[in-house]
């Protein structure tokens, strides 16, 4: 599929975005083995989240739709899943798989994990190392590459520092620990998005963070009851629609119910920092999450670095930013983001290539990128998303600037995040 993107300004309404992805996926996983009935709303109803509710029910556990973002899932508790029948297919999602790789290592059946062409080539390495050490039985293609076999297990305890600051492997190896009864204790060089561990302390367990490092205690309670769970709407994708709002004409564009958790909200500082008007307002809190109504402006931005420790706190937001970038005054640089070259495409790469090709001054670092800007956008030619949902996004974006029509092709792979996507930009 295709996606046709022609110039526009005056964007000035307020726009519904959709659930946060990765919290609806542990919205469903942690309800799925808690004990009882919750009830989830504002769930995505995206490709990816749709498959972890999929991979549950293939593993026995009773999940009802009961409207538009609405589930009830009637959960087993830890020791209460099946052996499911056939291979799990967790589609273009890492963070299912990867997730779910921990829960699995210490079940009491065998089970296979495969993926798309996308995440068949993500490193898989990173939680088997960890989740090998605690004792699970994992097989990968070449050591690290999806399909993955596992054996459960019974694991033992962990201390782990973590080589790279990631949610997926930190949530992954949080999973298996929740089956030992020793101490769980993971050391993250940054903080990265805790969601895992926000949602498990509202659900009763013992769960500690002290600074950098989380952990599980040894005799800390580690089974739990069904709560009600409210997913906020996701910055990650709200964050295409706040830089259409920067970088448009004379445009105001409203959002409401946004999640701002500070371990998601460094594009938010970003904006901040390179002279962006954007109003936070109305903070309060849903299922231990902060959200906000967020209220944007066409802006006049400037250059900046993006560098350390806030990375992993926009990580997804860096195609994004880079689209911030070719409209700012100035230089941008980001460093430090080595991880985007594992991301569902390599991403430097990816932006680098595309954004080059629509007239922006970018160059690739081994670990980020340089923007000059301002740039005019040449447009009249095709883009590629290279099957990454947010390249996809990020090129739509910068297509409301361009001096013809762009398009992008395989525009599909956005139904895993935001399938609302092309229609809200139709009707803008
Ligand atoms: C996610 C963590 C991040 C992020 C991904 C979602 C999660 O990945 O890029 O989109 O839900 O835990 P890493 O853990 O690899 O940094």
């Amino acid at each position: 599929m295709n996606l046709q993107i022609n110039k526009k300004q005056n964007i000035r309404r307020e726009i519904n975005i959709p659930g946060d992805k990765s919290i609806s996926h542990r919205s469903i996983i942690l309800s799925s083995l808690a004990r009882g009935k919750a009830k989830i709303k504002g769930f995505l109803e995206s490709e990816d989240c749709l498959k972890t509710i999929q991979a549950f029910q293939d593993m026995g556990v009773e999940i009802e739709r009961i409207d538009r973002g609405e589930y009830i899932v009637n959960g087993v508790g830890i020791r209460g899943l099946k052996k499911p029948h056939n291979v799990i297919d967790c589609g273009n999602s890492g963070t299912l798989m990867r997730l779910l790789t921990g829960l699995l290592s210490a079940q009491t059946f065998y089970t296979v994990l495969s993926g798309d062409d996308s995440l068949r080539l993500r490193p898989m390495d990173r939680i088997i190392q960890p989740l090998s050490k605690m004792g699970a039985k994992i097989w990968a293609r070449c050591n690290k590459y999806a399909p993955l076999s596992i054996k459960g297990s019974s694991l033992k305890g962990l201390e782990y520092k973590l080589p790279v600051a990631s949610a997926q492997v930190k949530s992954a190896i949080l999973l298996a620990g929740l089956q030992t009864d020793q101490q769980v204790k993971i050391i993250e060089p940054a903080l990265s998005r805790d969601h895992t561990e926000r949602l498990l302390a509202g659900l009763g367990v013992d769960i500690k963070k002290k600074g950098h490092v989380t952990y599980l205690p040894k005799e800390g309670n580690r089974e739990f009851d069904a709560q009600n769970i409210e997913v906020p709407r996701d910055i990650s994708s709200a964050a295409f629609f706040i830089v259409a709002g920067l970088i448009t004409q004379n445009s105001e564009i409203i959002l409401k119910d946004i999640g701002i958790n500070p371990t998601r909200s460094g594009f938010i500082e970003v904006v901040n920092k390179m002279g962006g008007d954007l109003e936070i307002k109305n903070r309060r809190e849903i299922s231990g999450e902060p959200i906000a109504d967020l209220v944007v402006r066409s802006s006049e931005l400037k250059g900046t670095e993006i560098s350390g420790d806030i990375i992993p706190k926009l990580i997804d937001e860096i195609p994004a930013i880079s689209i911030m970038a070719s409209q700012a005054e100035g230089e941008t640089i980001i460093k430090d983001a080595l991880e985007l070259r594992v991301k569902e495409t390599d991403r430097i790469e990816a932006m680098v290539s595309q954004l080059s090709s629509l007239n922006v001054d970018i160059e690739g670092l081994d670990d980020g990128m340089i923007i000059q800007g301002p740039n005019s956008i040449k447009g009249g030619i095709e883009v590629n998303s290279f099957g990454d949902h947010r390249v996809a996004m990020s090129l739509a974006i910068i297509g409301l600037l361009a001096d013809a029509e762009i398009t992008i092709k395989n525009s599909q792979i956005i139904r895993t995040s935001f399938p609302e996507f092309e229609q809200i930009l139709s009707g803008l």
